[in-house]
């Protein structure tokens, strides 16, 4: 399978460092995490047993059960975050997204007094948990994010929704994948307009 990351490297000549990260996801599965460990199993949201762990992405997870860990680490492998490379490929994804944002006249305006760094921060992170990634959106309510961009319209949206398509495409991400960001991104269209639901 191409991994985003890997059609990253190519595009972006950084094979080095970024194929290097590829082989070594696996690995970094073991790494020493640092985080404080959650409480809260987030599987069934019963206390956490600090013995039932699980290291992703260099965070540990404890569970409430070993069935909890299970379901964690299945819905870990099968998750379209998972399938499109990880967290890494994401990140580097969103960075290239909001180059070709920022450089589109139909809708670069929008973020001329958006604090880019803050922007890119949170659409990784929302499009990480929208893909199916370990970590819950906890950022705003789409509709909110929204609600104050003026005259804001299908056109614009359809302008953000070919940039992340050029992008995926741009990085050689299988179709079947790219036809699946798509149709979350589609899905988010009645909250980003702050439409009805199915309102054309
Ligand atoms: C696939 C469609 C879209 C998704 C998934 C999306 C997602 C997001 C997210 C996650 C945030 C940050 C929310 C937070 O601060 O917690 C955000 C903010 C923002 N989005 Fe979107 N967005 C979409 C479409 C659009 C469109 C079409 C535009 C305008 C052309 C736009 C312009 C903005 C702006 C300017 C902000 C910053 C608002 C502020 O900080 O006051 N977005 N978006």
């Amino acid at each position: 399978m191409t991994s985003l990351l890997s059609s990253l490297c190519a595009t972006l000549g950084l094979a080095v460092t970024l194929i290097s990260a590829t082989v070594h996801a696996a690995e970094s599965d073991s790494k020493a995490a640092t985080n404080e460990l959650n409480k809260v199993c987030p599987i069934s949201g019963k206390p956490a047993d600090g013995r039932i762990t699980v290291i992703y992405e260099e965070i540990k997870y404890a569970f409430a059960d070993a069935e909890c860990r299970a379901k964690f680490n299945e819905a870990r492998a099968n998750s379209l975050y998972h399938k499109l490379g990880g967290k890494a490929a994401i990140d580097a994804a969103v960075e290239a997204f909001y180059v070709k944002v920022l450089a589109d006249a139909r809708i670069k305006h929008y973020f001329e007094d958006i604090n880019m760094n803050k922007q890119r921060r949170k659409q990784k992170e929302f499009l990480s948990a929208a893909f199916g990634g370990p970590i819950p959106w906890q950022g705003k309510d789409l509709r909110k994010a929204h609600e104050n961009l003026p005259g804001l319209n299908e056109s614009h949206f359809n302008a953000v929704a070919e940039n992340l398509q050029k992008t995926l495409e741009e990085l050689k991400i299988r179709k079947e994948l790219i036809d699946q960001v798509m149709a979350i991104a589609a899905s988010t269209k009645d909250s980003v307009l702050n439409r009805k639901p199915g309102a054309k």
